[in-house]
């Protein structure tokens, strides 16, 4: 039994959750069950980046003050985590006190060498929080939120990222495993080349944020804060707290990679911390084949669809349609196609079938079944090496294998005669089931545990009815 520690982005709450973001906390919620499952012991964290200019400027839009929007967004986000049944052991709030006090404990061991005074001249973001280059704008504008950046000059405080050039590198090269995927980990390691610029990590021309240490007209630039929940949730700086770290996985999408792959390690090994085992980025996935924009109203609100379609459905297609790492599609029309065949045909009616055969042929009873354990070794290489797409196909291999057994076995016609066969072919759909069902309980942990419950008392228990009810939309022909 080992420890294992994952954590997943905190979200900016100037919005609610939408399917992009959730895509991030089921992938991590996956391989944390995955773990507890194989009886190691899992931290998993979650929470929300709440000191970012851009809260106060939604609070301002919608004329609420700053510590009831907080509360209430923050509340807002746990309650879509927990409808998708995520089961994330910490929540951090960046407003929260013991984040702050892991943010001081982390100032105090940064090398006071790698922090100065300066003045930082130059454009900032607040859609990305982030400090732009002139050469990261076109036409004067951020890329990706279409606005003109605002122009600052400010004293600010400044970490010595150009310090660390050389050690990142070092640090890269003599760990393959520590960015993945590949492209991702050239592409951090041409950033590093191109060469470190020292970074501003206070702002003097704002209120909201945590005040920078022994100097009160300043707060912490937003994004330092925000590195450091991975701390705060492992109880930092309490005694104990490297029970838990390093993370040994830290989930991000590709657009954070920098501060993930560069800016992070850099600021632990000033603080003289371990740096995480492994960051593992994921892409981006578009809206039925358009950005995904809250000015489109396009931003699909993931409790929505999993009450419609159920939790398990969002899950399985997330997972299985866009291979982890690469950029996908979310297609409503393919969403639903998927969902009819993969799970309500294929998986659904197998489940539905085999416990009408047992009732009718059995009397319901098949006597206590134990799952069967067929070489699963490519499934569990699979999600170790996150490649969650895979690791689904391996255990459909499974399920269509036995849909195409019962075609063959026609227990229909063994009942006619041959009874001792029939209960053998029965039991053995039973131990195949609850196989599949162990398989899947990390990623679709409802219906892993319906299964169980149907078929794992001895006796058939119809009470748990069927598991994905056709769902019928308007479909568009997909091409
Ligand atoms: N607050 C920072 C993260 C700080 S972590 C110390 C932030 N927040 S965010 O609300 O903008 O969330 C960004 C993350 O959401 C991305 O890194 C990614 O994980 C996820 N996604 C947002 N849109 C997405 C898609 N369209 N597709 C896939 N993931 C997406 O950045």
């Amino acid at each position: 039994m080992s420890k294992f520690y994952i954590t997943t982005p905190i979200y900016y709450i100037n919005d609610q959750p939408h399917i992009g973001h959730a895509y991030s906390t089921i992938a991590a919620d996956v391989a944390a069950r995955f773990h507890r499952q194989h009886g190691d012991e899992v931290l998993f964290s979650a929470g929300v980046d709440e000191n970012a200019q851009k809260t106060v400027q939604a609070a301002e839009k919608v004329g609420e003050n700053l510590t009831k929007y907080t509360d209430q967004m923050s509340q807002s986000w746990e309650q879509t985590w927990k409808e998708l049944g995520i089961s994330y052991d910490r929540f951090v709030r960046t407003t929260a006190a013991d984040h702050k006090k892991a943010v001081y404990a982390f100032f105090k061991a940064v090398k006071p060498d790698d922090i100065y005074k300066g003045t930082y001249e130059g454009w900032y973001c607040v859609g990305c929080e982030e400090f732009k280059k002139e050469d990261d704008l076109v036409d004067g504008k951020c890329p990706i939120h279409q606005t003109k950046p605002d122009r600052l000059k400010e004293k600010n405080y400044f970490f010595r990222l150009s310090n660390y050039q050389q050690t990142l590198l070092d640090h890269i090269k003599a760990n393959p495993g520590f960015i993945w995927p590949e492209s991702r980990r050239n592409e951090v390691v041409a950033f590093i080349e191109r060469g470190l610029e020292d970074f501003s990590i206070s702002r003097s021309t704002q209120k909201w944020g945590i005040p920078y240490p022994d100097d009160g007209k300043q707060v912490v630039y937003v994004w330092f804060d925000a590195l450091i929940n991975y701390l705060t949730a492992t109880g930092y700086p309490k005694v104990g707290f490297d029970q838990w770290w390093p993370a040994d996985v830290q989930i991000v999408g590709k657009d954070i990679i920098k501060f993930h792959c560069i800016y992070w390690p850099a600021m632990l090994i000033s603080a003289g911390l371990k740096l995480p085992e492994k960051v593992v980025a994921h892409g981006f996935f578009t809206v039925d084949g358009t950005k995904i924009s809250k000015s489109l109203g396009n931003a699909i609100d993931p409790s929505e669809l999993a009450s419609q379609y159920g939790v398990d459905a969002l899950r399985y297609y997330l997972l299985r349609e866009i291979p982890f790492g690469a950029d996908g599609d979310f297609g409503h029309n393919r969403f639903n196609q998927v969902y009819n065949s993969d799970l309500a045909n294929e998986l659904g009616n197998l489940v539905q079938r085999t416990a009408v055969m047992i009732t009718k042929y059995l009397d319901g009873v098949t006597g206590e079944v134990e799952a069967h354990s067929h070489d699963a070794s490519n499934y569990n290489q699979a999600v170790g090496q996150f490649r969650f797409d895979k690791a689904l196909e391996a255990v459909w291999e499974m399920v269509k294998g036995l849909n195409q057994y019962v075609e063959e076995e026609k227990p229909w016609e063994l009942a006619k005669g041959d009874t001792e066969h029939l209960k053998e072919v029965l039991i053995h759909l039973v131990a195949d089931l609850l196989q599949i069902a162990t398989l899947l309980l990390p990623f679709l942990p409802d219906t892993s545990q319906k299964i169980i419950a149907t078929f794992g008392g001895g006796k058939v228990n119809p009470e748990v009815g069927i598991l994905f009810p056709k769902v019928e939309i308007d479909v568009t022909p997909v091409e």
